[in-house]
Formats: C-alpha cells, structure tokens, sequence
C-alpha cells in the first residue's frame, strides 16, 4: 500500500468520505518516551508530535514498567476542565482520589471513565510498590455544549467488561461498543465511543463494523497485527482510514490491541496542560476558576 506514511505528520487525521469496504492504515505512528505527573516514564503515542492529536482522542499514554521508581512518584492532585480521561489497567493498582470525596481503586482489568466536565481535582496513585503496573490513559474531548457539565465517573469492575468470542477465533474485551451481542458497560458519552481490547490467536481474524464518519485507530501492545493488510507492531499505532469495517488478523505471532472509535467533533481546541476548552479565553477562565478554588 503506497499511501502508507510511516513518520512524522502535522496534519490532523480528516476522516475522507466514505469508499466502502475495509478500513486501511492512513498513517502508521510510533510514540515516544515521555515523563508526565510526579515522574512517572510513559510512552506517549497520540499527543506528542508524530501524531499531535486524533479528533476526538487528544492523547494516548501507555504506561509499562515492573520497577517501582518509574512509576511510584504517581500523579498527585492535579485539576482537569473540558474533556474525559479514561484509564485502562491491564496490570497493577491505581488508587484514585477527587477533591469532592470520591475514591476508588483501579486494579488490573479495570476501567475508569471519568468525565472531568466543569473541573476535578483529582490524584492517581499507586498502591504497589514494585511489580508490573502496565495500562493506558486515554485522553477523550467533550463537544462545546458538554465542556462545563457536572463531573461524573463511570468506575468499571474487571467483571463487569464482557467478554465476546465472534467468529474468527480473537477474544474481545468490550469496555465500549457492541461485539457479538456484548454490549460494553460504558455509556452516554457525547462521542459515541467504541473501546474494544482485541486478542488476536496465530491464524485468527477479528472483523468490526465502524461507523464511517467515526475517527478510529488500533494500538497494538502486544505482538504483531495485520490491519486492513498492513503490520502493525508492538507499540505502533496505526490512524484508520476510511472504510466501513476494520479487519485485524495475525499470523504466525499473535497480537493484542486496543480498538478505539469516536465521533470528530470538528471544533476549535484551545489546549493548556490539563485544560481543554474552545477558546484561549475559556483556557484564561479555567486558571481563574482553578486557582480561585472553585474546581
Ligand atoms: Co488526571
């Protein structure tokens, strides 16, 4: 496939109008290594400069370490405005904290949907010292309309993400989305999102319909993956182009990703830190309304 670039891109990823048939890579990025809350070392695929952002997806972190020190400073208390952060453990334990009285625990298979809306506060904190703590966060826009919304949290226990076996022989974890009759736990977000962790056997296949206009992208984080004829390796992300359905498959290796869809919201973004509004005013509001205390 000609059209492939594997590189550096400044472009924001336009979804093109609809050809039909399979959802080929429009760009295969990798991510780079990157230190983020009190120093914790993480691998930043969207947000860092081969791919600055994904409209709705502002950012994707993996974060993957068995040695205590890279992650054990945690992220202490630190405010969000604007947008949803969503966290994936497939390892470890992650204590999480708000300024309005919420707590929770964040162990491996589980699923935080947080929707920071008008502010948080909030403090993400390991509860291990040493061993594996291995997991995303993803960073997810909220439309204009939905910016100063009440926070809400949609906290998911490992044994509330059903898990499908489609044909083709992959098992998926289905957080949100529908796969095979499973519907994902994850609802009423204003991007309609599908969040599907795939695992894909040697010689298996997994097919999904996605709707066309939706932005999407496979970030495969473990082994090897075809999508849509293209491999993928561990720690690549590849932007899906146009199409009606994505097709990952593996052969001799097998493969695991996360399968992430949701609708372009096509507004302006004006970004500072953890702060993600429409307008550099709205960004000078929210230091205000932050460091006035009425997050
Ligand atoms: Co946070």
């Amino acid at each position: 496939m000609a059209t492939i670039n594997r590189g550096a891109v400044t472009t924001p990823f336009v979804p093109a109008a609809a050809t039909g048939g399979v959802r080929a890579p429009a760009l295969i990025v990798k991510g780079r290594a990157a230190s983020d809350g009190a120093g914790v070392k993480l691998y930043r695929v969207i947000g860092g400069p081969s791919l600055p952002d994904l409209d709705p997806f502002l950012m994707l972190d993996e974060f993957r370490s068995d040695k205590g020190a890279d992650y054990i400073a945690g992220f202490p208390d630190h405010p969000h405005r604007g947008f949803e952060t969503v966290t994936y453990m497939l390892a470890g334990r992650m204590r999480h904290g708000d300024n309005q009285g919420n707590t929770g625990l964040l162990r491996s298979g589980s699923v935080q949907w947080m929707t920071a809306g008008r502010g948080i506060v909030h403090s993400e904190m390991p509860e291990q010292e040493d061993g594996l703590m291995w997991g995303f966060q993803l960073w997810v826009n909220l439309p204009a309309k939905d910016k100063m919304t009440a926070p809400r949290y949609q906290d998911i226990e490992p044994e509330a993400i059903p898990q499908a076996t489609p044909p083709g022989g992959a098992t998926v974890r289905v957080i949100a989305g529908e796969v095979a009759g499973k519907h994902g736990p994850v609802t009423a977000v204003a991007t309609e999102p599908t969040y599907l962790d795939v695992a894909v056997p040697p010689g298996a296949r997994f097919e999904h319909a996605l709707p066309e206009p939706h932005a999407g992208f496979v970030y495969v984080f473990d082994g090897a993956l075809a999508v849509g004829g293209e491999t993928v390796r561990r720690g690549e992300l590849a932007v899906l182009g146009p199409g009606k359905r994505v097709v990952l498959s593996a052969g001799g290796e097998a493969g695991r990703a996360i399968l992430v869809a949701g609708k372009p919201l096509n507004e302006p973004i004006a970004k500072y830190g953890p702060f993600v509004m429409n307008t550099e005013m709205e960004i000078v509001q929210a230091i205000r309304d932050y460091q006035a205390g009425k997050f």
